[in-house]
């Protein structure tokens, strides 16, 4: 594979982000660092696991047609996915800059790719505005499968719903409009979605009640 690595570009707790060309394309290198405590043979399948399971959950969400970025090889060598680079900002920093009234078309959209994830079984496992490119024209892009898989419990897909709700609400006082807005969006592709969404409730006043009894007064 003929790969020019250029910036280092973030760095999270499992993986380093690159910006690289491949064939003169732009493309992201993700790759997963060693885990020094682990035993490394361990470490080594863990990692191999890991990363076929987010090329396999990104693979199949392009496939069935979901806004996704396109997978363009896996090396298992050296433990990295090499991905299409988005052109954009981040969900969150697009918060920032843009009106309510342009944001809610955006919510909308990213709400009905959510719903065609879900209706085909696919959990995205971290759904926050930290995962979403903002592409030009405003169309949302998922990103970060790396705690994907194929489920169809109703919990793991209000889970989704219910981790997107919670980072949303720290960053924009306007999130209860947006998020029925992005609710519109997902229940119009996956109408079963009512049911994920009487889950997302239960689970939150769960954490609500737990909240209470924590309380030290
Ligand atoms: N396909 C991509 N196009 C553009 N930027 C990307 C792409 N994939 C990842 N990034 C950038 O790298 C960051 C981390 O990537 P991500 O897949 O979310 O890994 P992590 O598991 O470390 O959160 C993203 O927040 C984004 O800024
Ligand atoms: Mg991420």
């Amino acid at each position: 594979m003929r790969l020019d690595k250029a910036a280092r570009i973030a760095k999270g707790a499992e993986a380093i982000i690159y910006q690289g060309t491949y064939l003169q394309n732009p493309v992201i290198i993700k790759q997963r660092l060693p885990k020094t405590y682990r035993h490394p043979e361990i470490d080594h399948r863990i990692r191999l696991h890991r990363l076929r399971s987010e090329a396999k959950v990104m693979s199949i969400a392009r496939k069935i047609g979901a806004s996704v970025p396109s997978l363009i090889g896996i090396n298992i060598q050296e433990s990295y996915l090499l991905i299409e680079e988005i052109d954009g900002k981040l969900l969150y920093e697009t918060m920032d800059l843009l009106p309510i009234q342009r944001l809610k078309p955006i919510f909308s959209s990213l709400g009905s790719q959510i719903g065609l994830l879900h209706c085909n079984d696919i959990i995205h496992g971290d759904l926050t505005v930290f995962n979403v490119i903002i592409q030009l024209e405003d169309k949302p892009i998922i990103i970060d499968f790396g705690l994907g898989r194929i489920s169809n419990e109703i919990e793991s897909k209000a889970d989704d719903i219910l981790t997107f709700y919670s980072t949303l609400k720290a960053i924009q006082p306007a999130s209860k409009i947006l998020f029925s807005t992005f609710l519109d969006g997902y229940l119009s592709v996956y109408p079963e979605g009512k049911n994920t969404y009487e889950q997302m409730k239960k689970i939150q006043s769960r954490a609500r009640y737990i909240a209470r009894e924590d309380r030290l007064e």
